[in-house]
């Protein structure tokens, strides 16, 4: 029986710190409304000429092959999970893979917003266990400081999102009781449109023009509270899902790695599984929601930090537009 292991895990932020004070120079808003609300202090953002999504990617990814002590040319397959591509299209799968220069092998792309991360592990993990690849890259990648605006009409949303990239090496093992134990993926389509970014979509004849940037329909969506009600009833739930999947309780979990959505949503599921502080790993005070990237940024930061050893059980878990959520459990 083949199993996948995290081999090497990785992460990559652009140099430029955006202060919540820095955002008070462009909007009405407050460090003490976006910490109380949020938790986030400061994020990253991008800067152009430097920074691609599919180069933070690269970043992460020569990091994690590091610490795996494995070359590029070890990797069979790619999985990139991004709501915010370098093109609309042809996927940042592709341009990862020229940039690590490995012609021919496999490069899908992964559009599941917050969960893309936990979506592309299971699809990886499944390859793995089918024997069809030995060691697949997955990385979670993205740029968003540029889908928001920095005004009182985009506020609600730019102060909560931020820009960066995480990867993960999983490597076949036959080791008993090591490595994923089990992924569990979900979506609700229903409430589609509660969190999106519309245009340029293909459903209208002129996919953006003057009149939807001066409405503000270039922006993203988001109806917050309805967002944080699914999240908190989701989170637990999936969570819960993995543990009875594999016989395991809540006491077993060594460190819980929540997509890092909101420092109050990983507050109210802590308290709703009653999970100590160190079971519990966030960094959203120092980068703000980074979409696919926020849980390996977080598993990256978390194993730099010494938080998670040999044999440790780590569960992660994401909710986000779709809606989509799901979690995977690994014994480290
Ligand atoms: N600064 C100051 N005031 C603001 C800001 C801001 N950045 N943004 C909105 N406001 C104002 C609103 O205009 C509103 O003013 P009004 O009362 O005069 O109309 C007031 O603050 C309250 O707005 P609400 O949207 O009701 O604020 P709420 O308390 O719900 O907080 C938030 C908003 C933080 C988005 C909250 O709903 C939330 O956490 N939702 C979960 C969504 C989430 O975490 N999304 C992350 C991405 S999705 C994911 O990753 C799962």
């Amino acid at each position: 029986m083949f199993h996948s292991k995290i081999a090497g895990v990785g992460h990559y932020v652009p140099e430029m710190v955006v202060t919540n004070e820095e955002l008070t120079k462009h909007m009405e808003t407050s460090d003490a409304w976006i910490q109380e609300r949020t938790g986030i202090k400061e994020r990253r953002f991008f800067k152009e000429g430097v920074d691609t999504v599919s180069g933070m990617a690269a970043n992460a990814a020569k990091i994690a092959l590091q610490r795996a002590g494995l070359e590029a040319r070890d990797i069979d397959m790619i999985v990139f999970a991004t709501l915010s591509p370098d093109y609309s299209f042809p996927g940042s799968g592709v341009l990862l893979q020229r940039i690590l220069d490995l012609p021919g092998i496999p490069a899908l792309d992964i559009r599941q917003q917050c969960a893309g991360f936990i979506y592309a592990l299971s699809v990886a993990d499944q390859f793995i266990k089918s024997g069809t690849y030995k060691t697949i890259l997955v990385v979670g990648s993205e740029i968003q400081s540029n889908i928001m605006e920095l005004s009182n009409r985009g506020r609600n949303m730019s102060v909560i999102f931020g820009d960066g990239a995480g990867a993960v090496l999983l490597q076949q093992t036959t080791e008993h009781n090591k490595g994923i134990l089990s992924t569990h993926i979900h979506a609700d389509g229903t409430f589609a449109e509660e969190l999106m970014l519309e245009h340029p979509g293909s459903k209208r004849k002129e996919r953006f023009n003057k009149e939807m940037a001066e409405k503000g329909e270039l922006l993203p969506v988001m109806n917050g509270q309805l967002v944080f009600k699914h999240a908190v009833q989701r989170f637990p739930e999936v969570i819960k899902e993995a543990l009875d999947a594999n016989s395991l309780n809540t006491s077993d979990i060594d460190l819980l790695i929540p997509h890092q959505a909101n420092l109050r949503i990983a507050e109210y599921i802590q308290k709703s599984l009653k999970l100590r502080d160190d079971q519990v790993f966030n960094n959203i005070q120092k980068y703000g929601n980074t979409t696919a990237a926020s849980i390996p940024l977080a598993l990256s930061e978390a194993f730099e930090e010494g938080r998670i050893k040999e044999g440790d059980l780590v569960c992660m878990a994401a909710f986000g537009s779709g809606f989509v959520w799901g979690s995977a459990l690994v014994r480290w």
